[in-house]
């Protein structure tokens, strides 16, 4: 077959030629004189239509053989369906079986999540999924092109790390050499010493977080991306926040039409994502869960002083149909790095932004602790070893400046913005609590 290869997203244009598409067999069915073939080839999905009687002999007994995801190369000629205008199917003239797969474990009945997960590597060929990581892709290049189009610097930060940036318990170890390393939770101290170095950075990558808990929001290693500006303030970032999301939401609604309607997204809810979003004090969050508790709606009350938990976060969050900004939460259940509030210095200068619809914190961030002493101080709080952090105790001597920043998980922003339950499916290979495998 010497017919140039077409991609099935580009058929239309097309039309009335002879094409040759390379792909796998998604599922088919026969009449016995008419076989209707789904097509994939990773760019979309066609049905090919085969008729016994203009076709020869080897095409139509191929087409009668090829098992489910078996890989296939069919020449045809495409055409728009008759009544469903901008879809295409292909009339097949010939049909050749690359290979021949073997008896595929995922059909087209009702599968457990365990089992599809055992089997990802396969799972990832089928329509929801390619929906979902397509979705991803775009929140990706949207993220990128966010931060490269308003004056930012990526600066990639290290994945071994000497020391922990979000908290002792949840660090991966490894050997290093005769030393000790850890996986990186974050590249916001790095981030802090470019953004002195460049102004406006940027960093994006894989993070890792040996997390005990198994809710559906929460991975071992999952990618973030970590804004940080010099000179901004609380409010300069909490406002950066709301532009970001703002805008990659807009993308994903402009640019992914089809697979938020594949996913059954109401989009109507994604709409809604624009500049301002609510902002409320923790002291205020406060009072709504203890109203909520009062009320029924929450389970236990909350007390001021704790860190908000998943039940929590999820009722402030369905209490808005924006992401709301939850600032200045008590600098005791905050990382050490935080600035306080001057005016409350039991405050940390923090933000955590929620989704709305009840998809909880997709967003942490906030000021720097600028000042030496402070630093100092809060390193010996939390009991960090001192000698870990003397370079980043160093911005603290040569120039600092008030500074912030933010992190975004790039998991939980697609499991929000395509409305789905489990974190798991928004990424090609998830890794949990009890998941290493495939
Ligand atoms: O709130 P976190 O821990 O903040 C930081 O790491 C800061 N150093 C970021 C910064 O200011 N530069 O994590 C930031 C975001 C969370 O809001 C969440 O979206 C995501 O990272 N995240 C996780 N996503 C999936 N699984 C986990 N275990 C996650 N932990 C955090
Ligand atoms: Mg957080």
């Amino acid at each position: 077959m010497n017919t140039k290869q077409t991609y099935i997203s580009e058929i239309g244009g097309h039309l009335g030629e002879e094409v040759a598409i390379k792909g796998w067999l998604y599922n088919k069915r026969s009449s016995g004189k008419l076989g209707f073939l789904e097509i994939r080839d990773g760019s979309g999905l066609i049905q090919g239509v085969v008729s016994k009687k203009d076709v020869s002999d080897s095409t139509w007994d191929a087409s009668e053989r090829a098992t489910q995801e078996s890989s296939i190369i069919v020449r045809g000629a495409p055409r728009e369906h008759p009544k469903k205008p901008g879809v295409y199917e292909l009339d097949v003239h010939e049909l050749e079986i690359v290979q021949l797969a073997h008896e595929y474990p995922i059909t087209p009945k009702e599968h457990g999540v365990e089992f599809l997960m055992d089997h990802r590597h396969l799972w990832l060929r089928s329509r929801r999924q390619q929906a979902i990581l397509r979705v991803r892709h775009e929140i990706i290049r949207a993220v990128r092109d966010f931060f490269d189009d308003d004056g930012f610097i990526l600066c990639d930060t290290p994945i071994f790390t000497p020391a922990a940036c979000e908290g002792t318990t949840t660090l991966f170890e490894v050997d290093y050499f005769e030393d000790k390393a850890y996986l990186t939770q974050s590249g916001q101290l790095y981030n802090e010493a470019t953004a002195a170095a460049f102004g406006k950075v940027y960093c994006f990558g894989p993070t890792f977080r040996a997390e005990k808990s198994k809710t559906r929001r929460h991975l071992t290693e999952f990618w973030m991306v970590e804004p940080e500006v010099a000179y901004a303030k609380l409010d300069d970032i909490m406002t950066l926040a709301e532009r970001f999301l703002s805008s990659i939401v807009g993308r994903v609604l402009d640019r992914r039409k089809e697979e938020l309607k594949q996913l059954e997204r109401d989009t109507a809810q994604l709409e809604k994502i624009v500049p301002p979003f609510p902002r409320l004090q923790y002291d205020d969050a406060v009072k709504l869960l203890q109203q909520g508790h009062a009320e029924g709606n929450l389970e236990s009350r909350f007390e001021w002083g704790g860190d908000l938990g998943s039940p929590d976060e999820t009722y402030l969050s369905g209490l808005y149909d924006k992401p709301v900004m939850v600032h200045r939460y008590p600098a005791a259940v905050k990382a050490f790095y935080m600035e306080s509030d001057p005016d409350r210095p039991d405050l940390a200068l923090c933000v955590d932004v929620l989704a709305p619809e009840g998809y909880g914190e997709v967003i942490g961030g906030g000021e720097r602790a600028a000042s030496l002493e402070l630093l100092m101080q809060r390193i010996n709080e939390h009991g960090l070893p001192e000698s870990a952090f003397d370079w980043y105790l160093d911005l603290r001597k040569y120039g600092s400046v008030p500074h912030a920043g933010f992190g975004m998980g790039i998991e939980r922003a697609v499991t929000w913005i395509c409305g789905l339950e489990h974190v798991r499916e928004t990424i090609p290979f998830p890794r949990m609590l009890y998941r290493l495998k495939p």
